[in-house]
């Protein structure tokens, strides 16, 4: 695993720090030493197949598990997350964005009275909540006419923007966002992201975005890929495909009646480092030393007479790292599987 520890990381503030975290609910063990940290002003996303152990991990943040649940060091804004010592100091220097909007918004209520409600738990001046509500509800373009209608009668993209503007009306110093893009049409979820951007950029706010959408990539600073409850990379989204065979040069061939004895034989060949089947009859593969060796790939292709219908070139964005880095583990768990099978096949005789 990469990590990008630095010097400076040691001086500068850590609004999360998380050593060793193991988390144990029920029987199962959900969370498996996990360590990261996360700077001020930066942005972090966390990206995991369903059932990783994202959302578990943030609820560990958020003083939702209790301590018993859970060992390692953690700190959040500089204090142990629990509901017994830290749960209103940490409540006030953090944000929370649930992925369903009706958890922090009241629908039949406008977004001025949602404030109200909701600034009034924390004890801030009214007029000072109201003004920090016009100036978020600006930066996130939620139309003047909706301020005092009900909530209910906004459109889904502007409900979204409204619990971001909740999460973050007593300037936290982390707001923690769980998956901001799920249920937003493809065409609205680039909207989402960069208002995260743009809040990230003028509020300075450090955040920790837990999603499946591998798009989101593009605002993060940092990208972390849980996987069955173990962090495989914590690393800058550059660096991680700046890792891959030729910093993530990638050579995209369809091939007429593709099958798996074809991939196979394209796997042996000696430069090709990965085979990724991204479409019916097409591939893309990664290889050392692309330049020199992609002409020398493709005579391959034509001298065994497979039929190469087109073939043209990219470089891997944060999504096929992703798909890269998930498909080595499965292959490494499946050989690791093959060893015990045989080893146990063998103990019988
Ligand atoms: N309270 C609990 N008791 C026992 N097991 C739990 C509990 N909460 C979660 N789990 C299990 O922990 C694992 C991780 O769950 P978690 O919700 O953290 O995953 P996730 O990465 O957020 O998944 P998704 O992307 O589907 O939201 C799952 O196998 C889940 O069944
Ligand atoms: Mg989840």
């Amino acid at each position: 695993m990469r990590c990008n520890v630095e010097i400076t990381e040691l001086t500068e503030e850590a609004m999360v720090s998380v050593e060793n975290l193991n988390v144990i609910l029920g029987k199962k063990q959900i969370v498996h030493n996990v360590s990261f940290k996360v700077k001020k002003g930066e942005i972090i996303g966390m990206f995991g197949i369903s059932g990783a152990g994202k959302t578990t991990i943030i609820r560990v943040l958020t003083c939702q598990i209790e301590k018993k649940n859970w060992t390692g060091n953690v700190l959040v804004t500089g204090l142990t997350p629990s509901k017994k010592t830290n749960y209103s100091k940490i409540l006030s220097n953090i944000g929370y964005v649930p992925q369903l909007e009706l958890l922090n918004l009241y629908f039949e209520l406008n977004p001025m009275v949602n404030v109200e409600v909701f600034t009034s738990t924390y004890g801030m001046d009214k007029k000072a909540a109201k003004a920090t509500a016009e100036k978020l509800f600006n930066i996130l373009d939620i139309p003047k006419d909706t301020w005092k209608k009900r909530v209910k009668k906004m459109s889904g993209g502007e409900k979204k923007r409204l619990s971001m503007a909740i999460g973050l009306i007593h300037n936290p110093k982390v707001l923690f966002l769980d998956e901001p893009t799920t249920g937003v049409d493809a065409s609205k979820r680039y909207d989402i992201l960069s208002y995260l951007k743009k809040l990230n950029q003028q509020l300075n706010t450090t955040m920790f975005i837990i999603t499946h959408d591998l798009e989101a990539a593009l605002i993060c600073d940092k990208t972390a890929i849980l996987r069955e409850g173990k962090l495989l990379e914590f690393d800058i989204p550059q660096s991680l495909i700046n890792s891959l065979p030729s910093k993530g040069l990638v050579a995209r061939i369809s091939i007429e009646s593709l099958n798996q004895k074809i991939i196979n034989m394209i796997q042996k060949y000696p430069s090709i480092k990965k085979v990724l089947r991204v479409g019916n009859e097409t591939i893309e593969v990664l290889m050392d030393d692309f330049e020199e060796n992609l002409s020398k790939f493709m005579k391959f292709l034509f001298d065994n007479e497979f039929k190469v219908i087109s073939m043209s070139r990219d470089i891997a964005n944060f999504r096929r790292y992703f798909q890269i880095r998930i498909q080595e583990e499965e292959e490494k768990e499946l050989g690791q599987n093959q060893i015990e099978l045989m080893s146990d096949g063998g103990s019988q005789y």
